[in-house]
């Protein structure tokens, strides 16, 4: 085992508050693993590659993350990359009843594995991928969301 965590999601798009997450998760272990899921059941709205690349234009001044692509259950990823962390952030109580369930089946089906919740920042707290993803498909500023870097992308991929 290393001193490795996974911090998985759709990142569709990665925002701030995920930014504020891997950011802080870097900081308390040597490797940290973005984890994007391949939804096979529900298409994202930007392909899975172009997610890796805005993870990778935002992530530029951390040199211990790792992004990649997994399909399948997390708890067989975490365990291919050697880990036996999942991080998760909690934005509001709302999130609270999802991830508590999530957290148990994942520790029912895999013991080995934790899984830590990271509070959000509150100026992060209202910020969700959707909202991104629903003002980018109205022309409305969710410049004051995602990194800078990536919002000429997601204009690109709603024009
Ligand atoms: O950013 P999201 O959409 O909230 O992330 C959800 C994610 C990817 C962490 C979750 O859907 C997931 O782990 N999917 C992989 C399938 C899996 O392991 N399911 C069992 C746990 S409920």
């Amino acid at each position: 085992m290393n001193n490795s965590c996974v911090y998985p999601g759709s990142f569709d798009p990665i925002t701030y508050g995920h930014l504020d997450i891997i950011t802080r998760s870097a900081k308390i272990f040597d490797k940290v693993y973005v984890a994007i899921l391949n939804n096979t059941q529900k298409k994202g709205a930007f392909p899975t590659e172009k997610r890796v690349e805005m993870i990778q234009k935002s992530c530029k001044h951390l040199d211990n993350i790792v992004i990649e692509v997994f399909d399948g259950l997390l708890v067989d990823y975490v365990r291919k990359v050697k880990s036996n962390v999942i991080i998760r952030g909690l934005r509001a109580v709302s999130d609270f009843e999802a991830e508590f369930q999530m957290s148990h089946i994942n520790l029912q089906i895999a013991p080995d594995i934790e899984t830590l919740f990271l509070s959000t920042l509150p100026k992060y707290s209202y910020i969700s991928s959707s909202m991104v993803r629903e003002l980018a498909y109205f022309k409305g500023d969710f410049s004051y969301f995602v990194p800078e870097c990536i919002v000429e992308d997601i204009k690109q991929q709603y024009k």
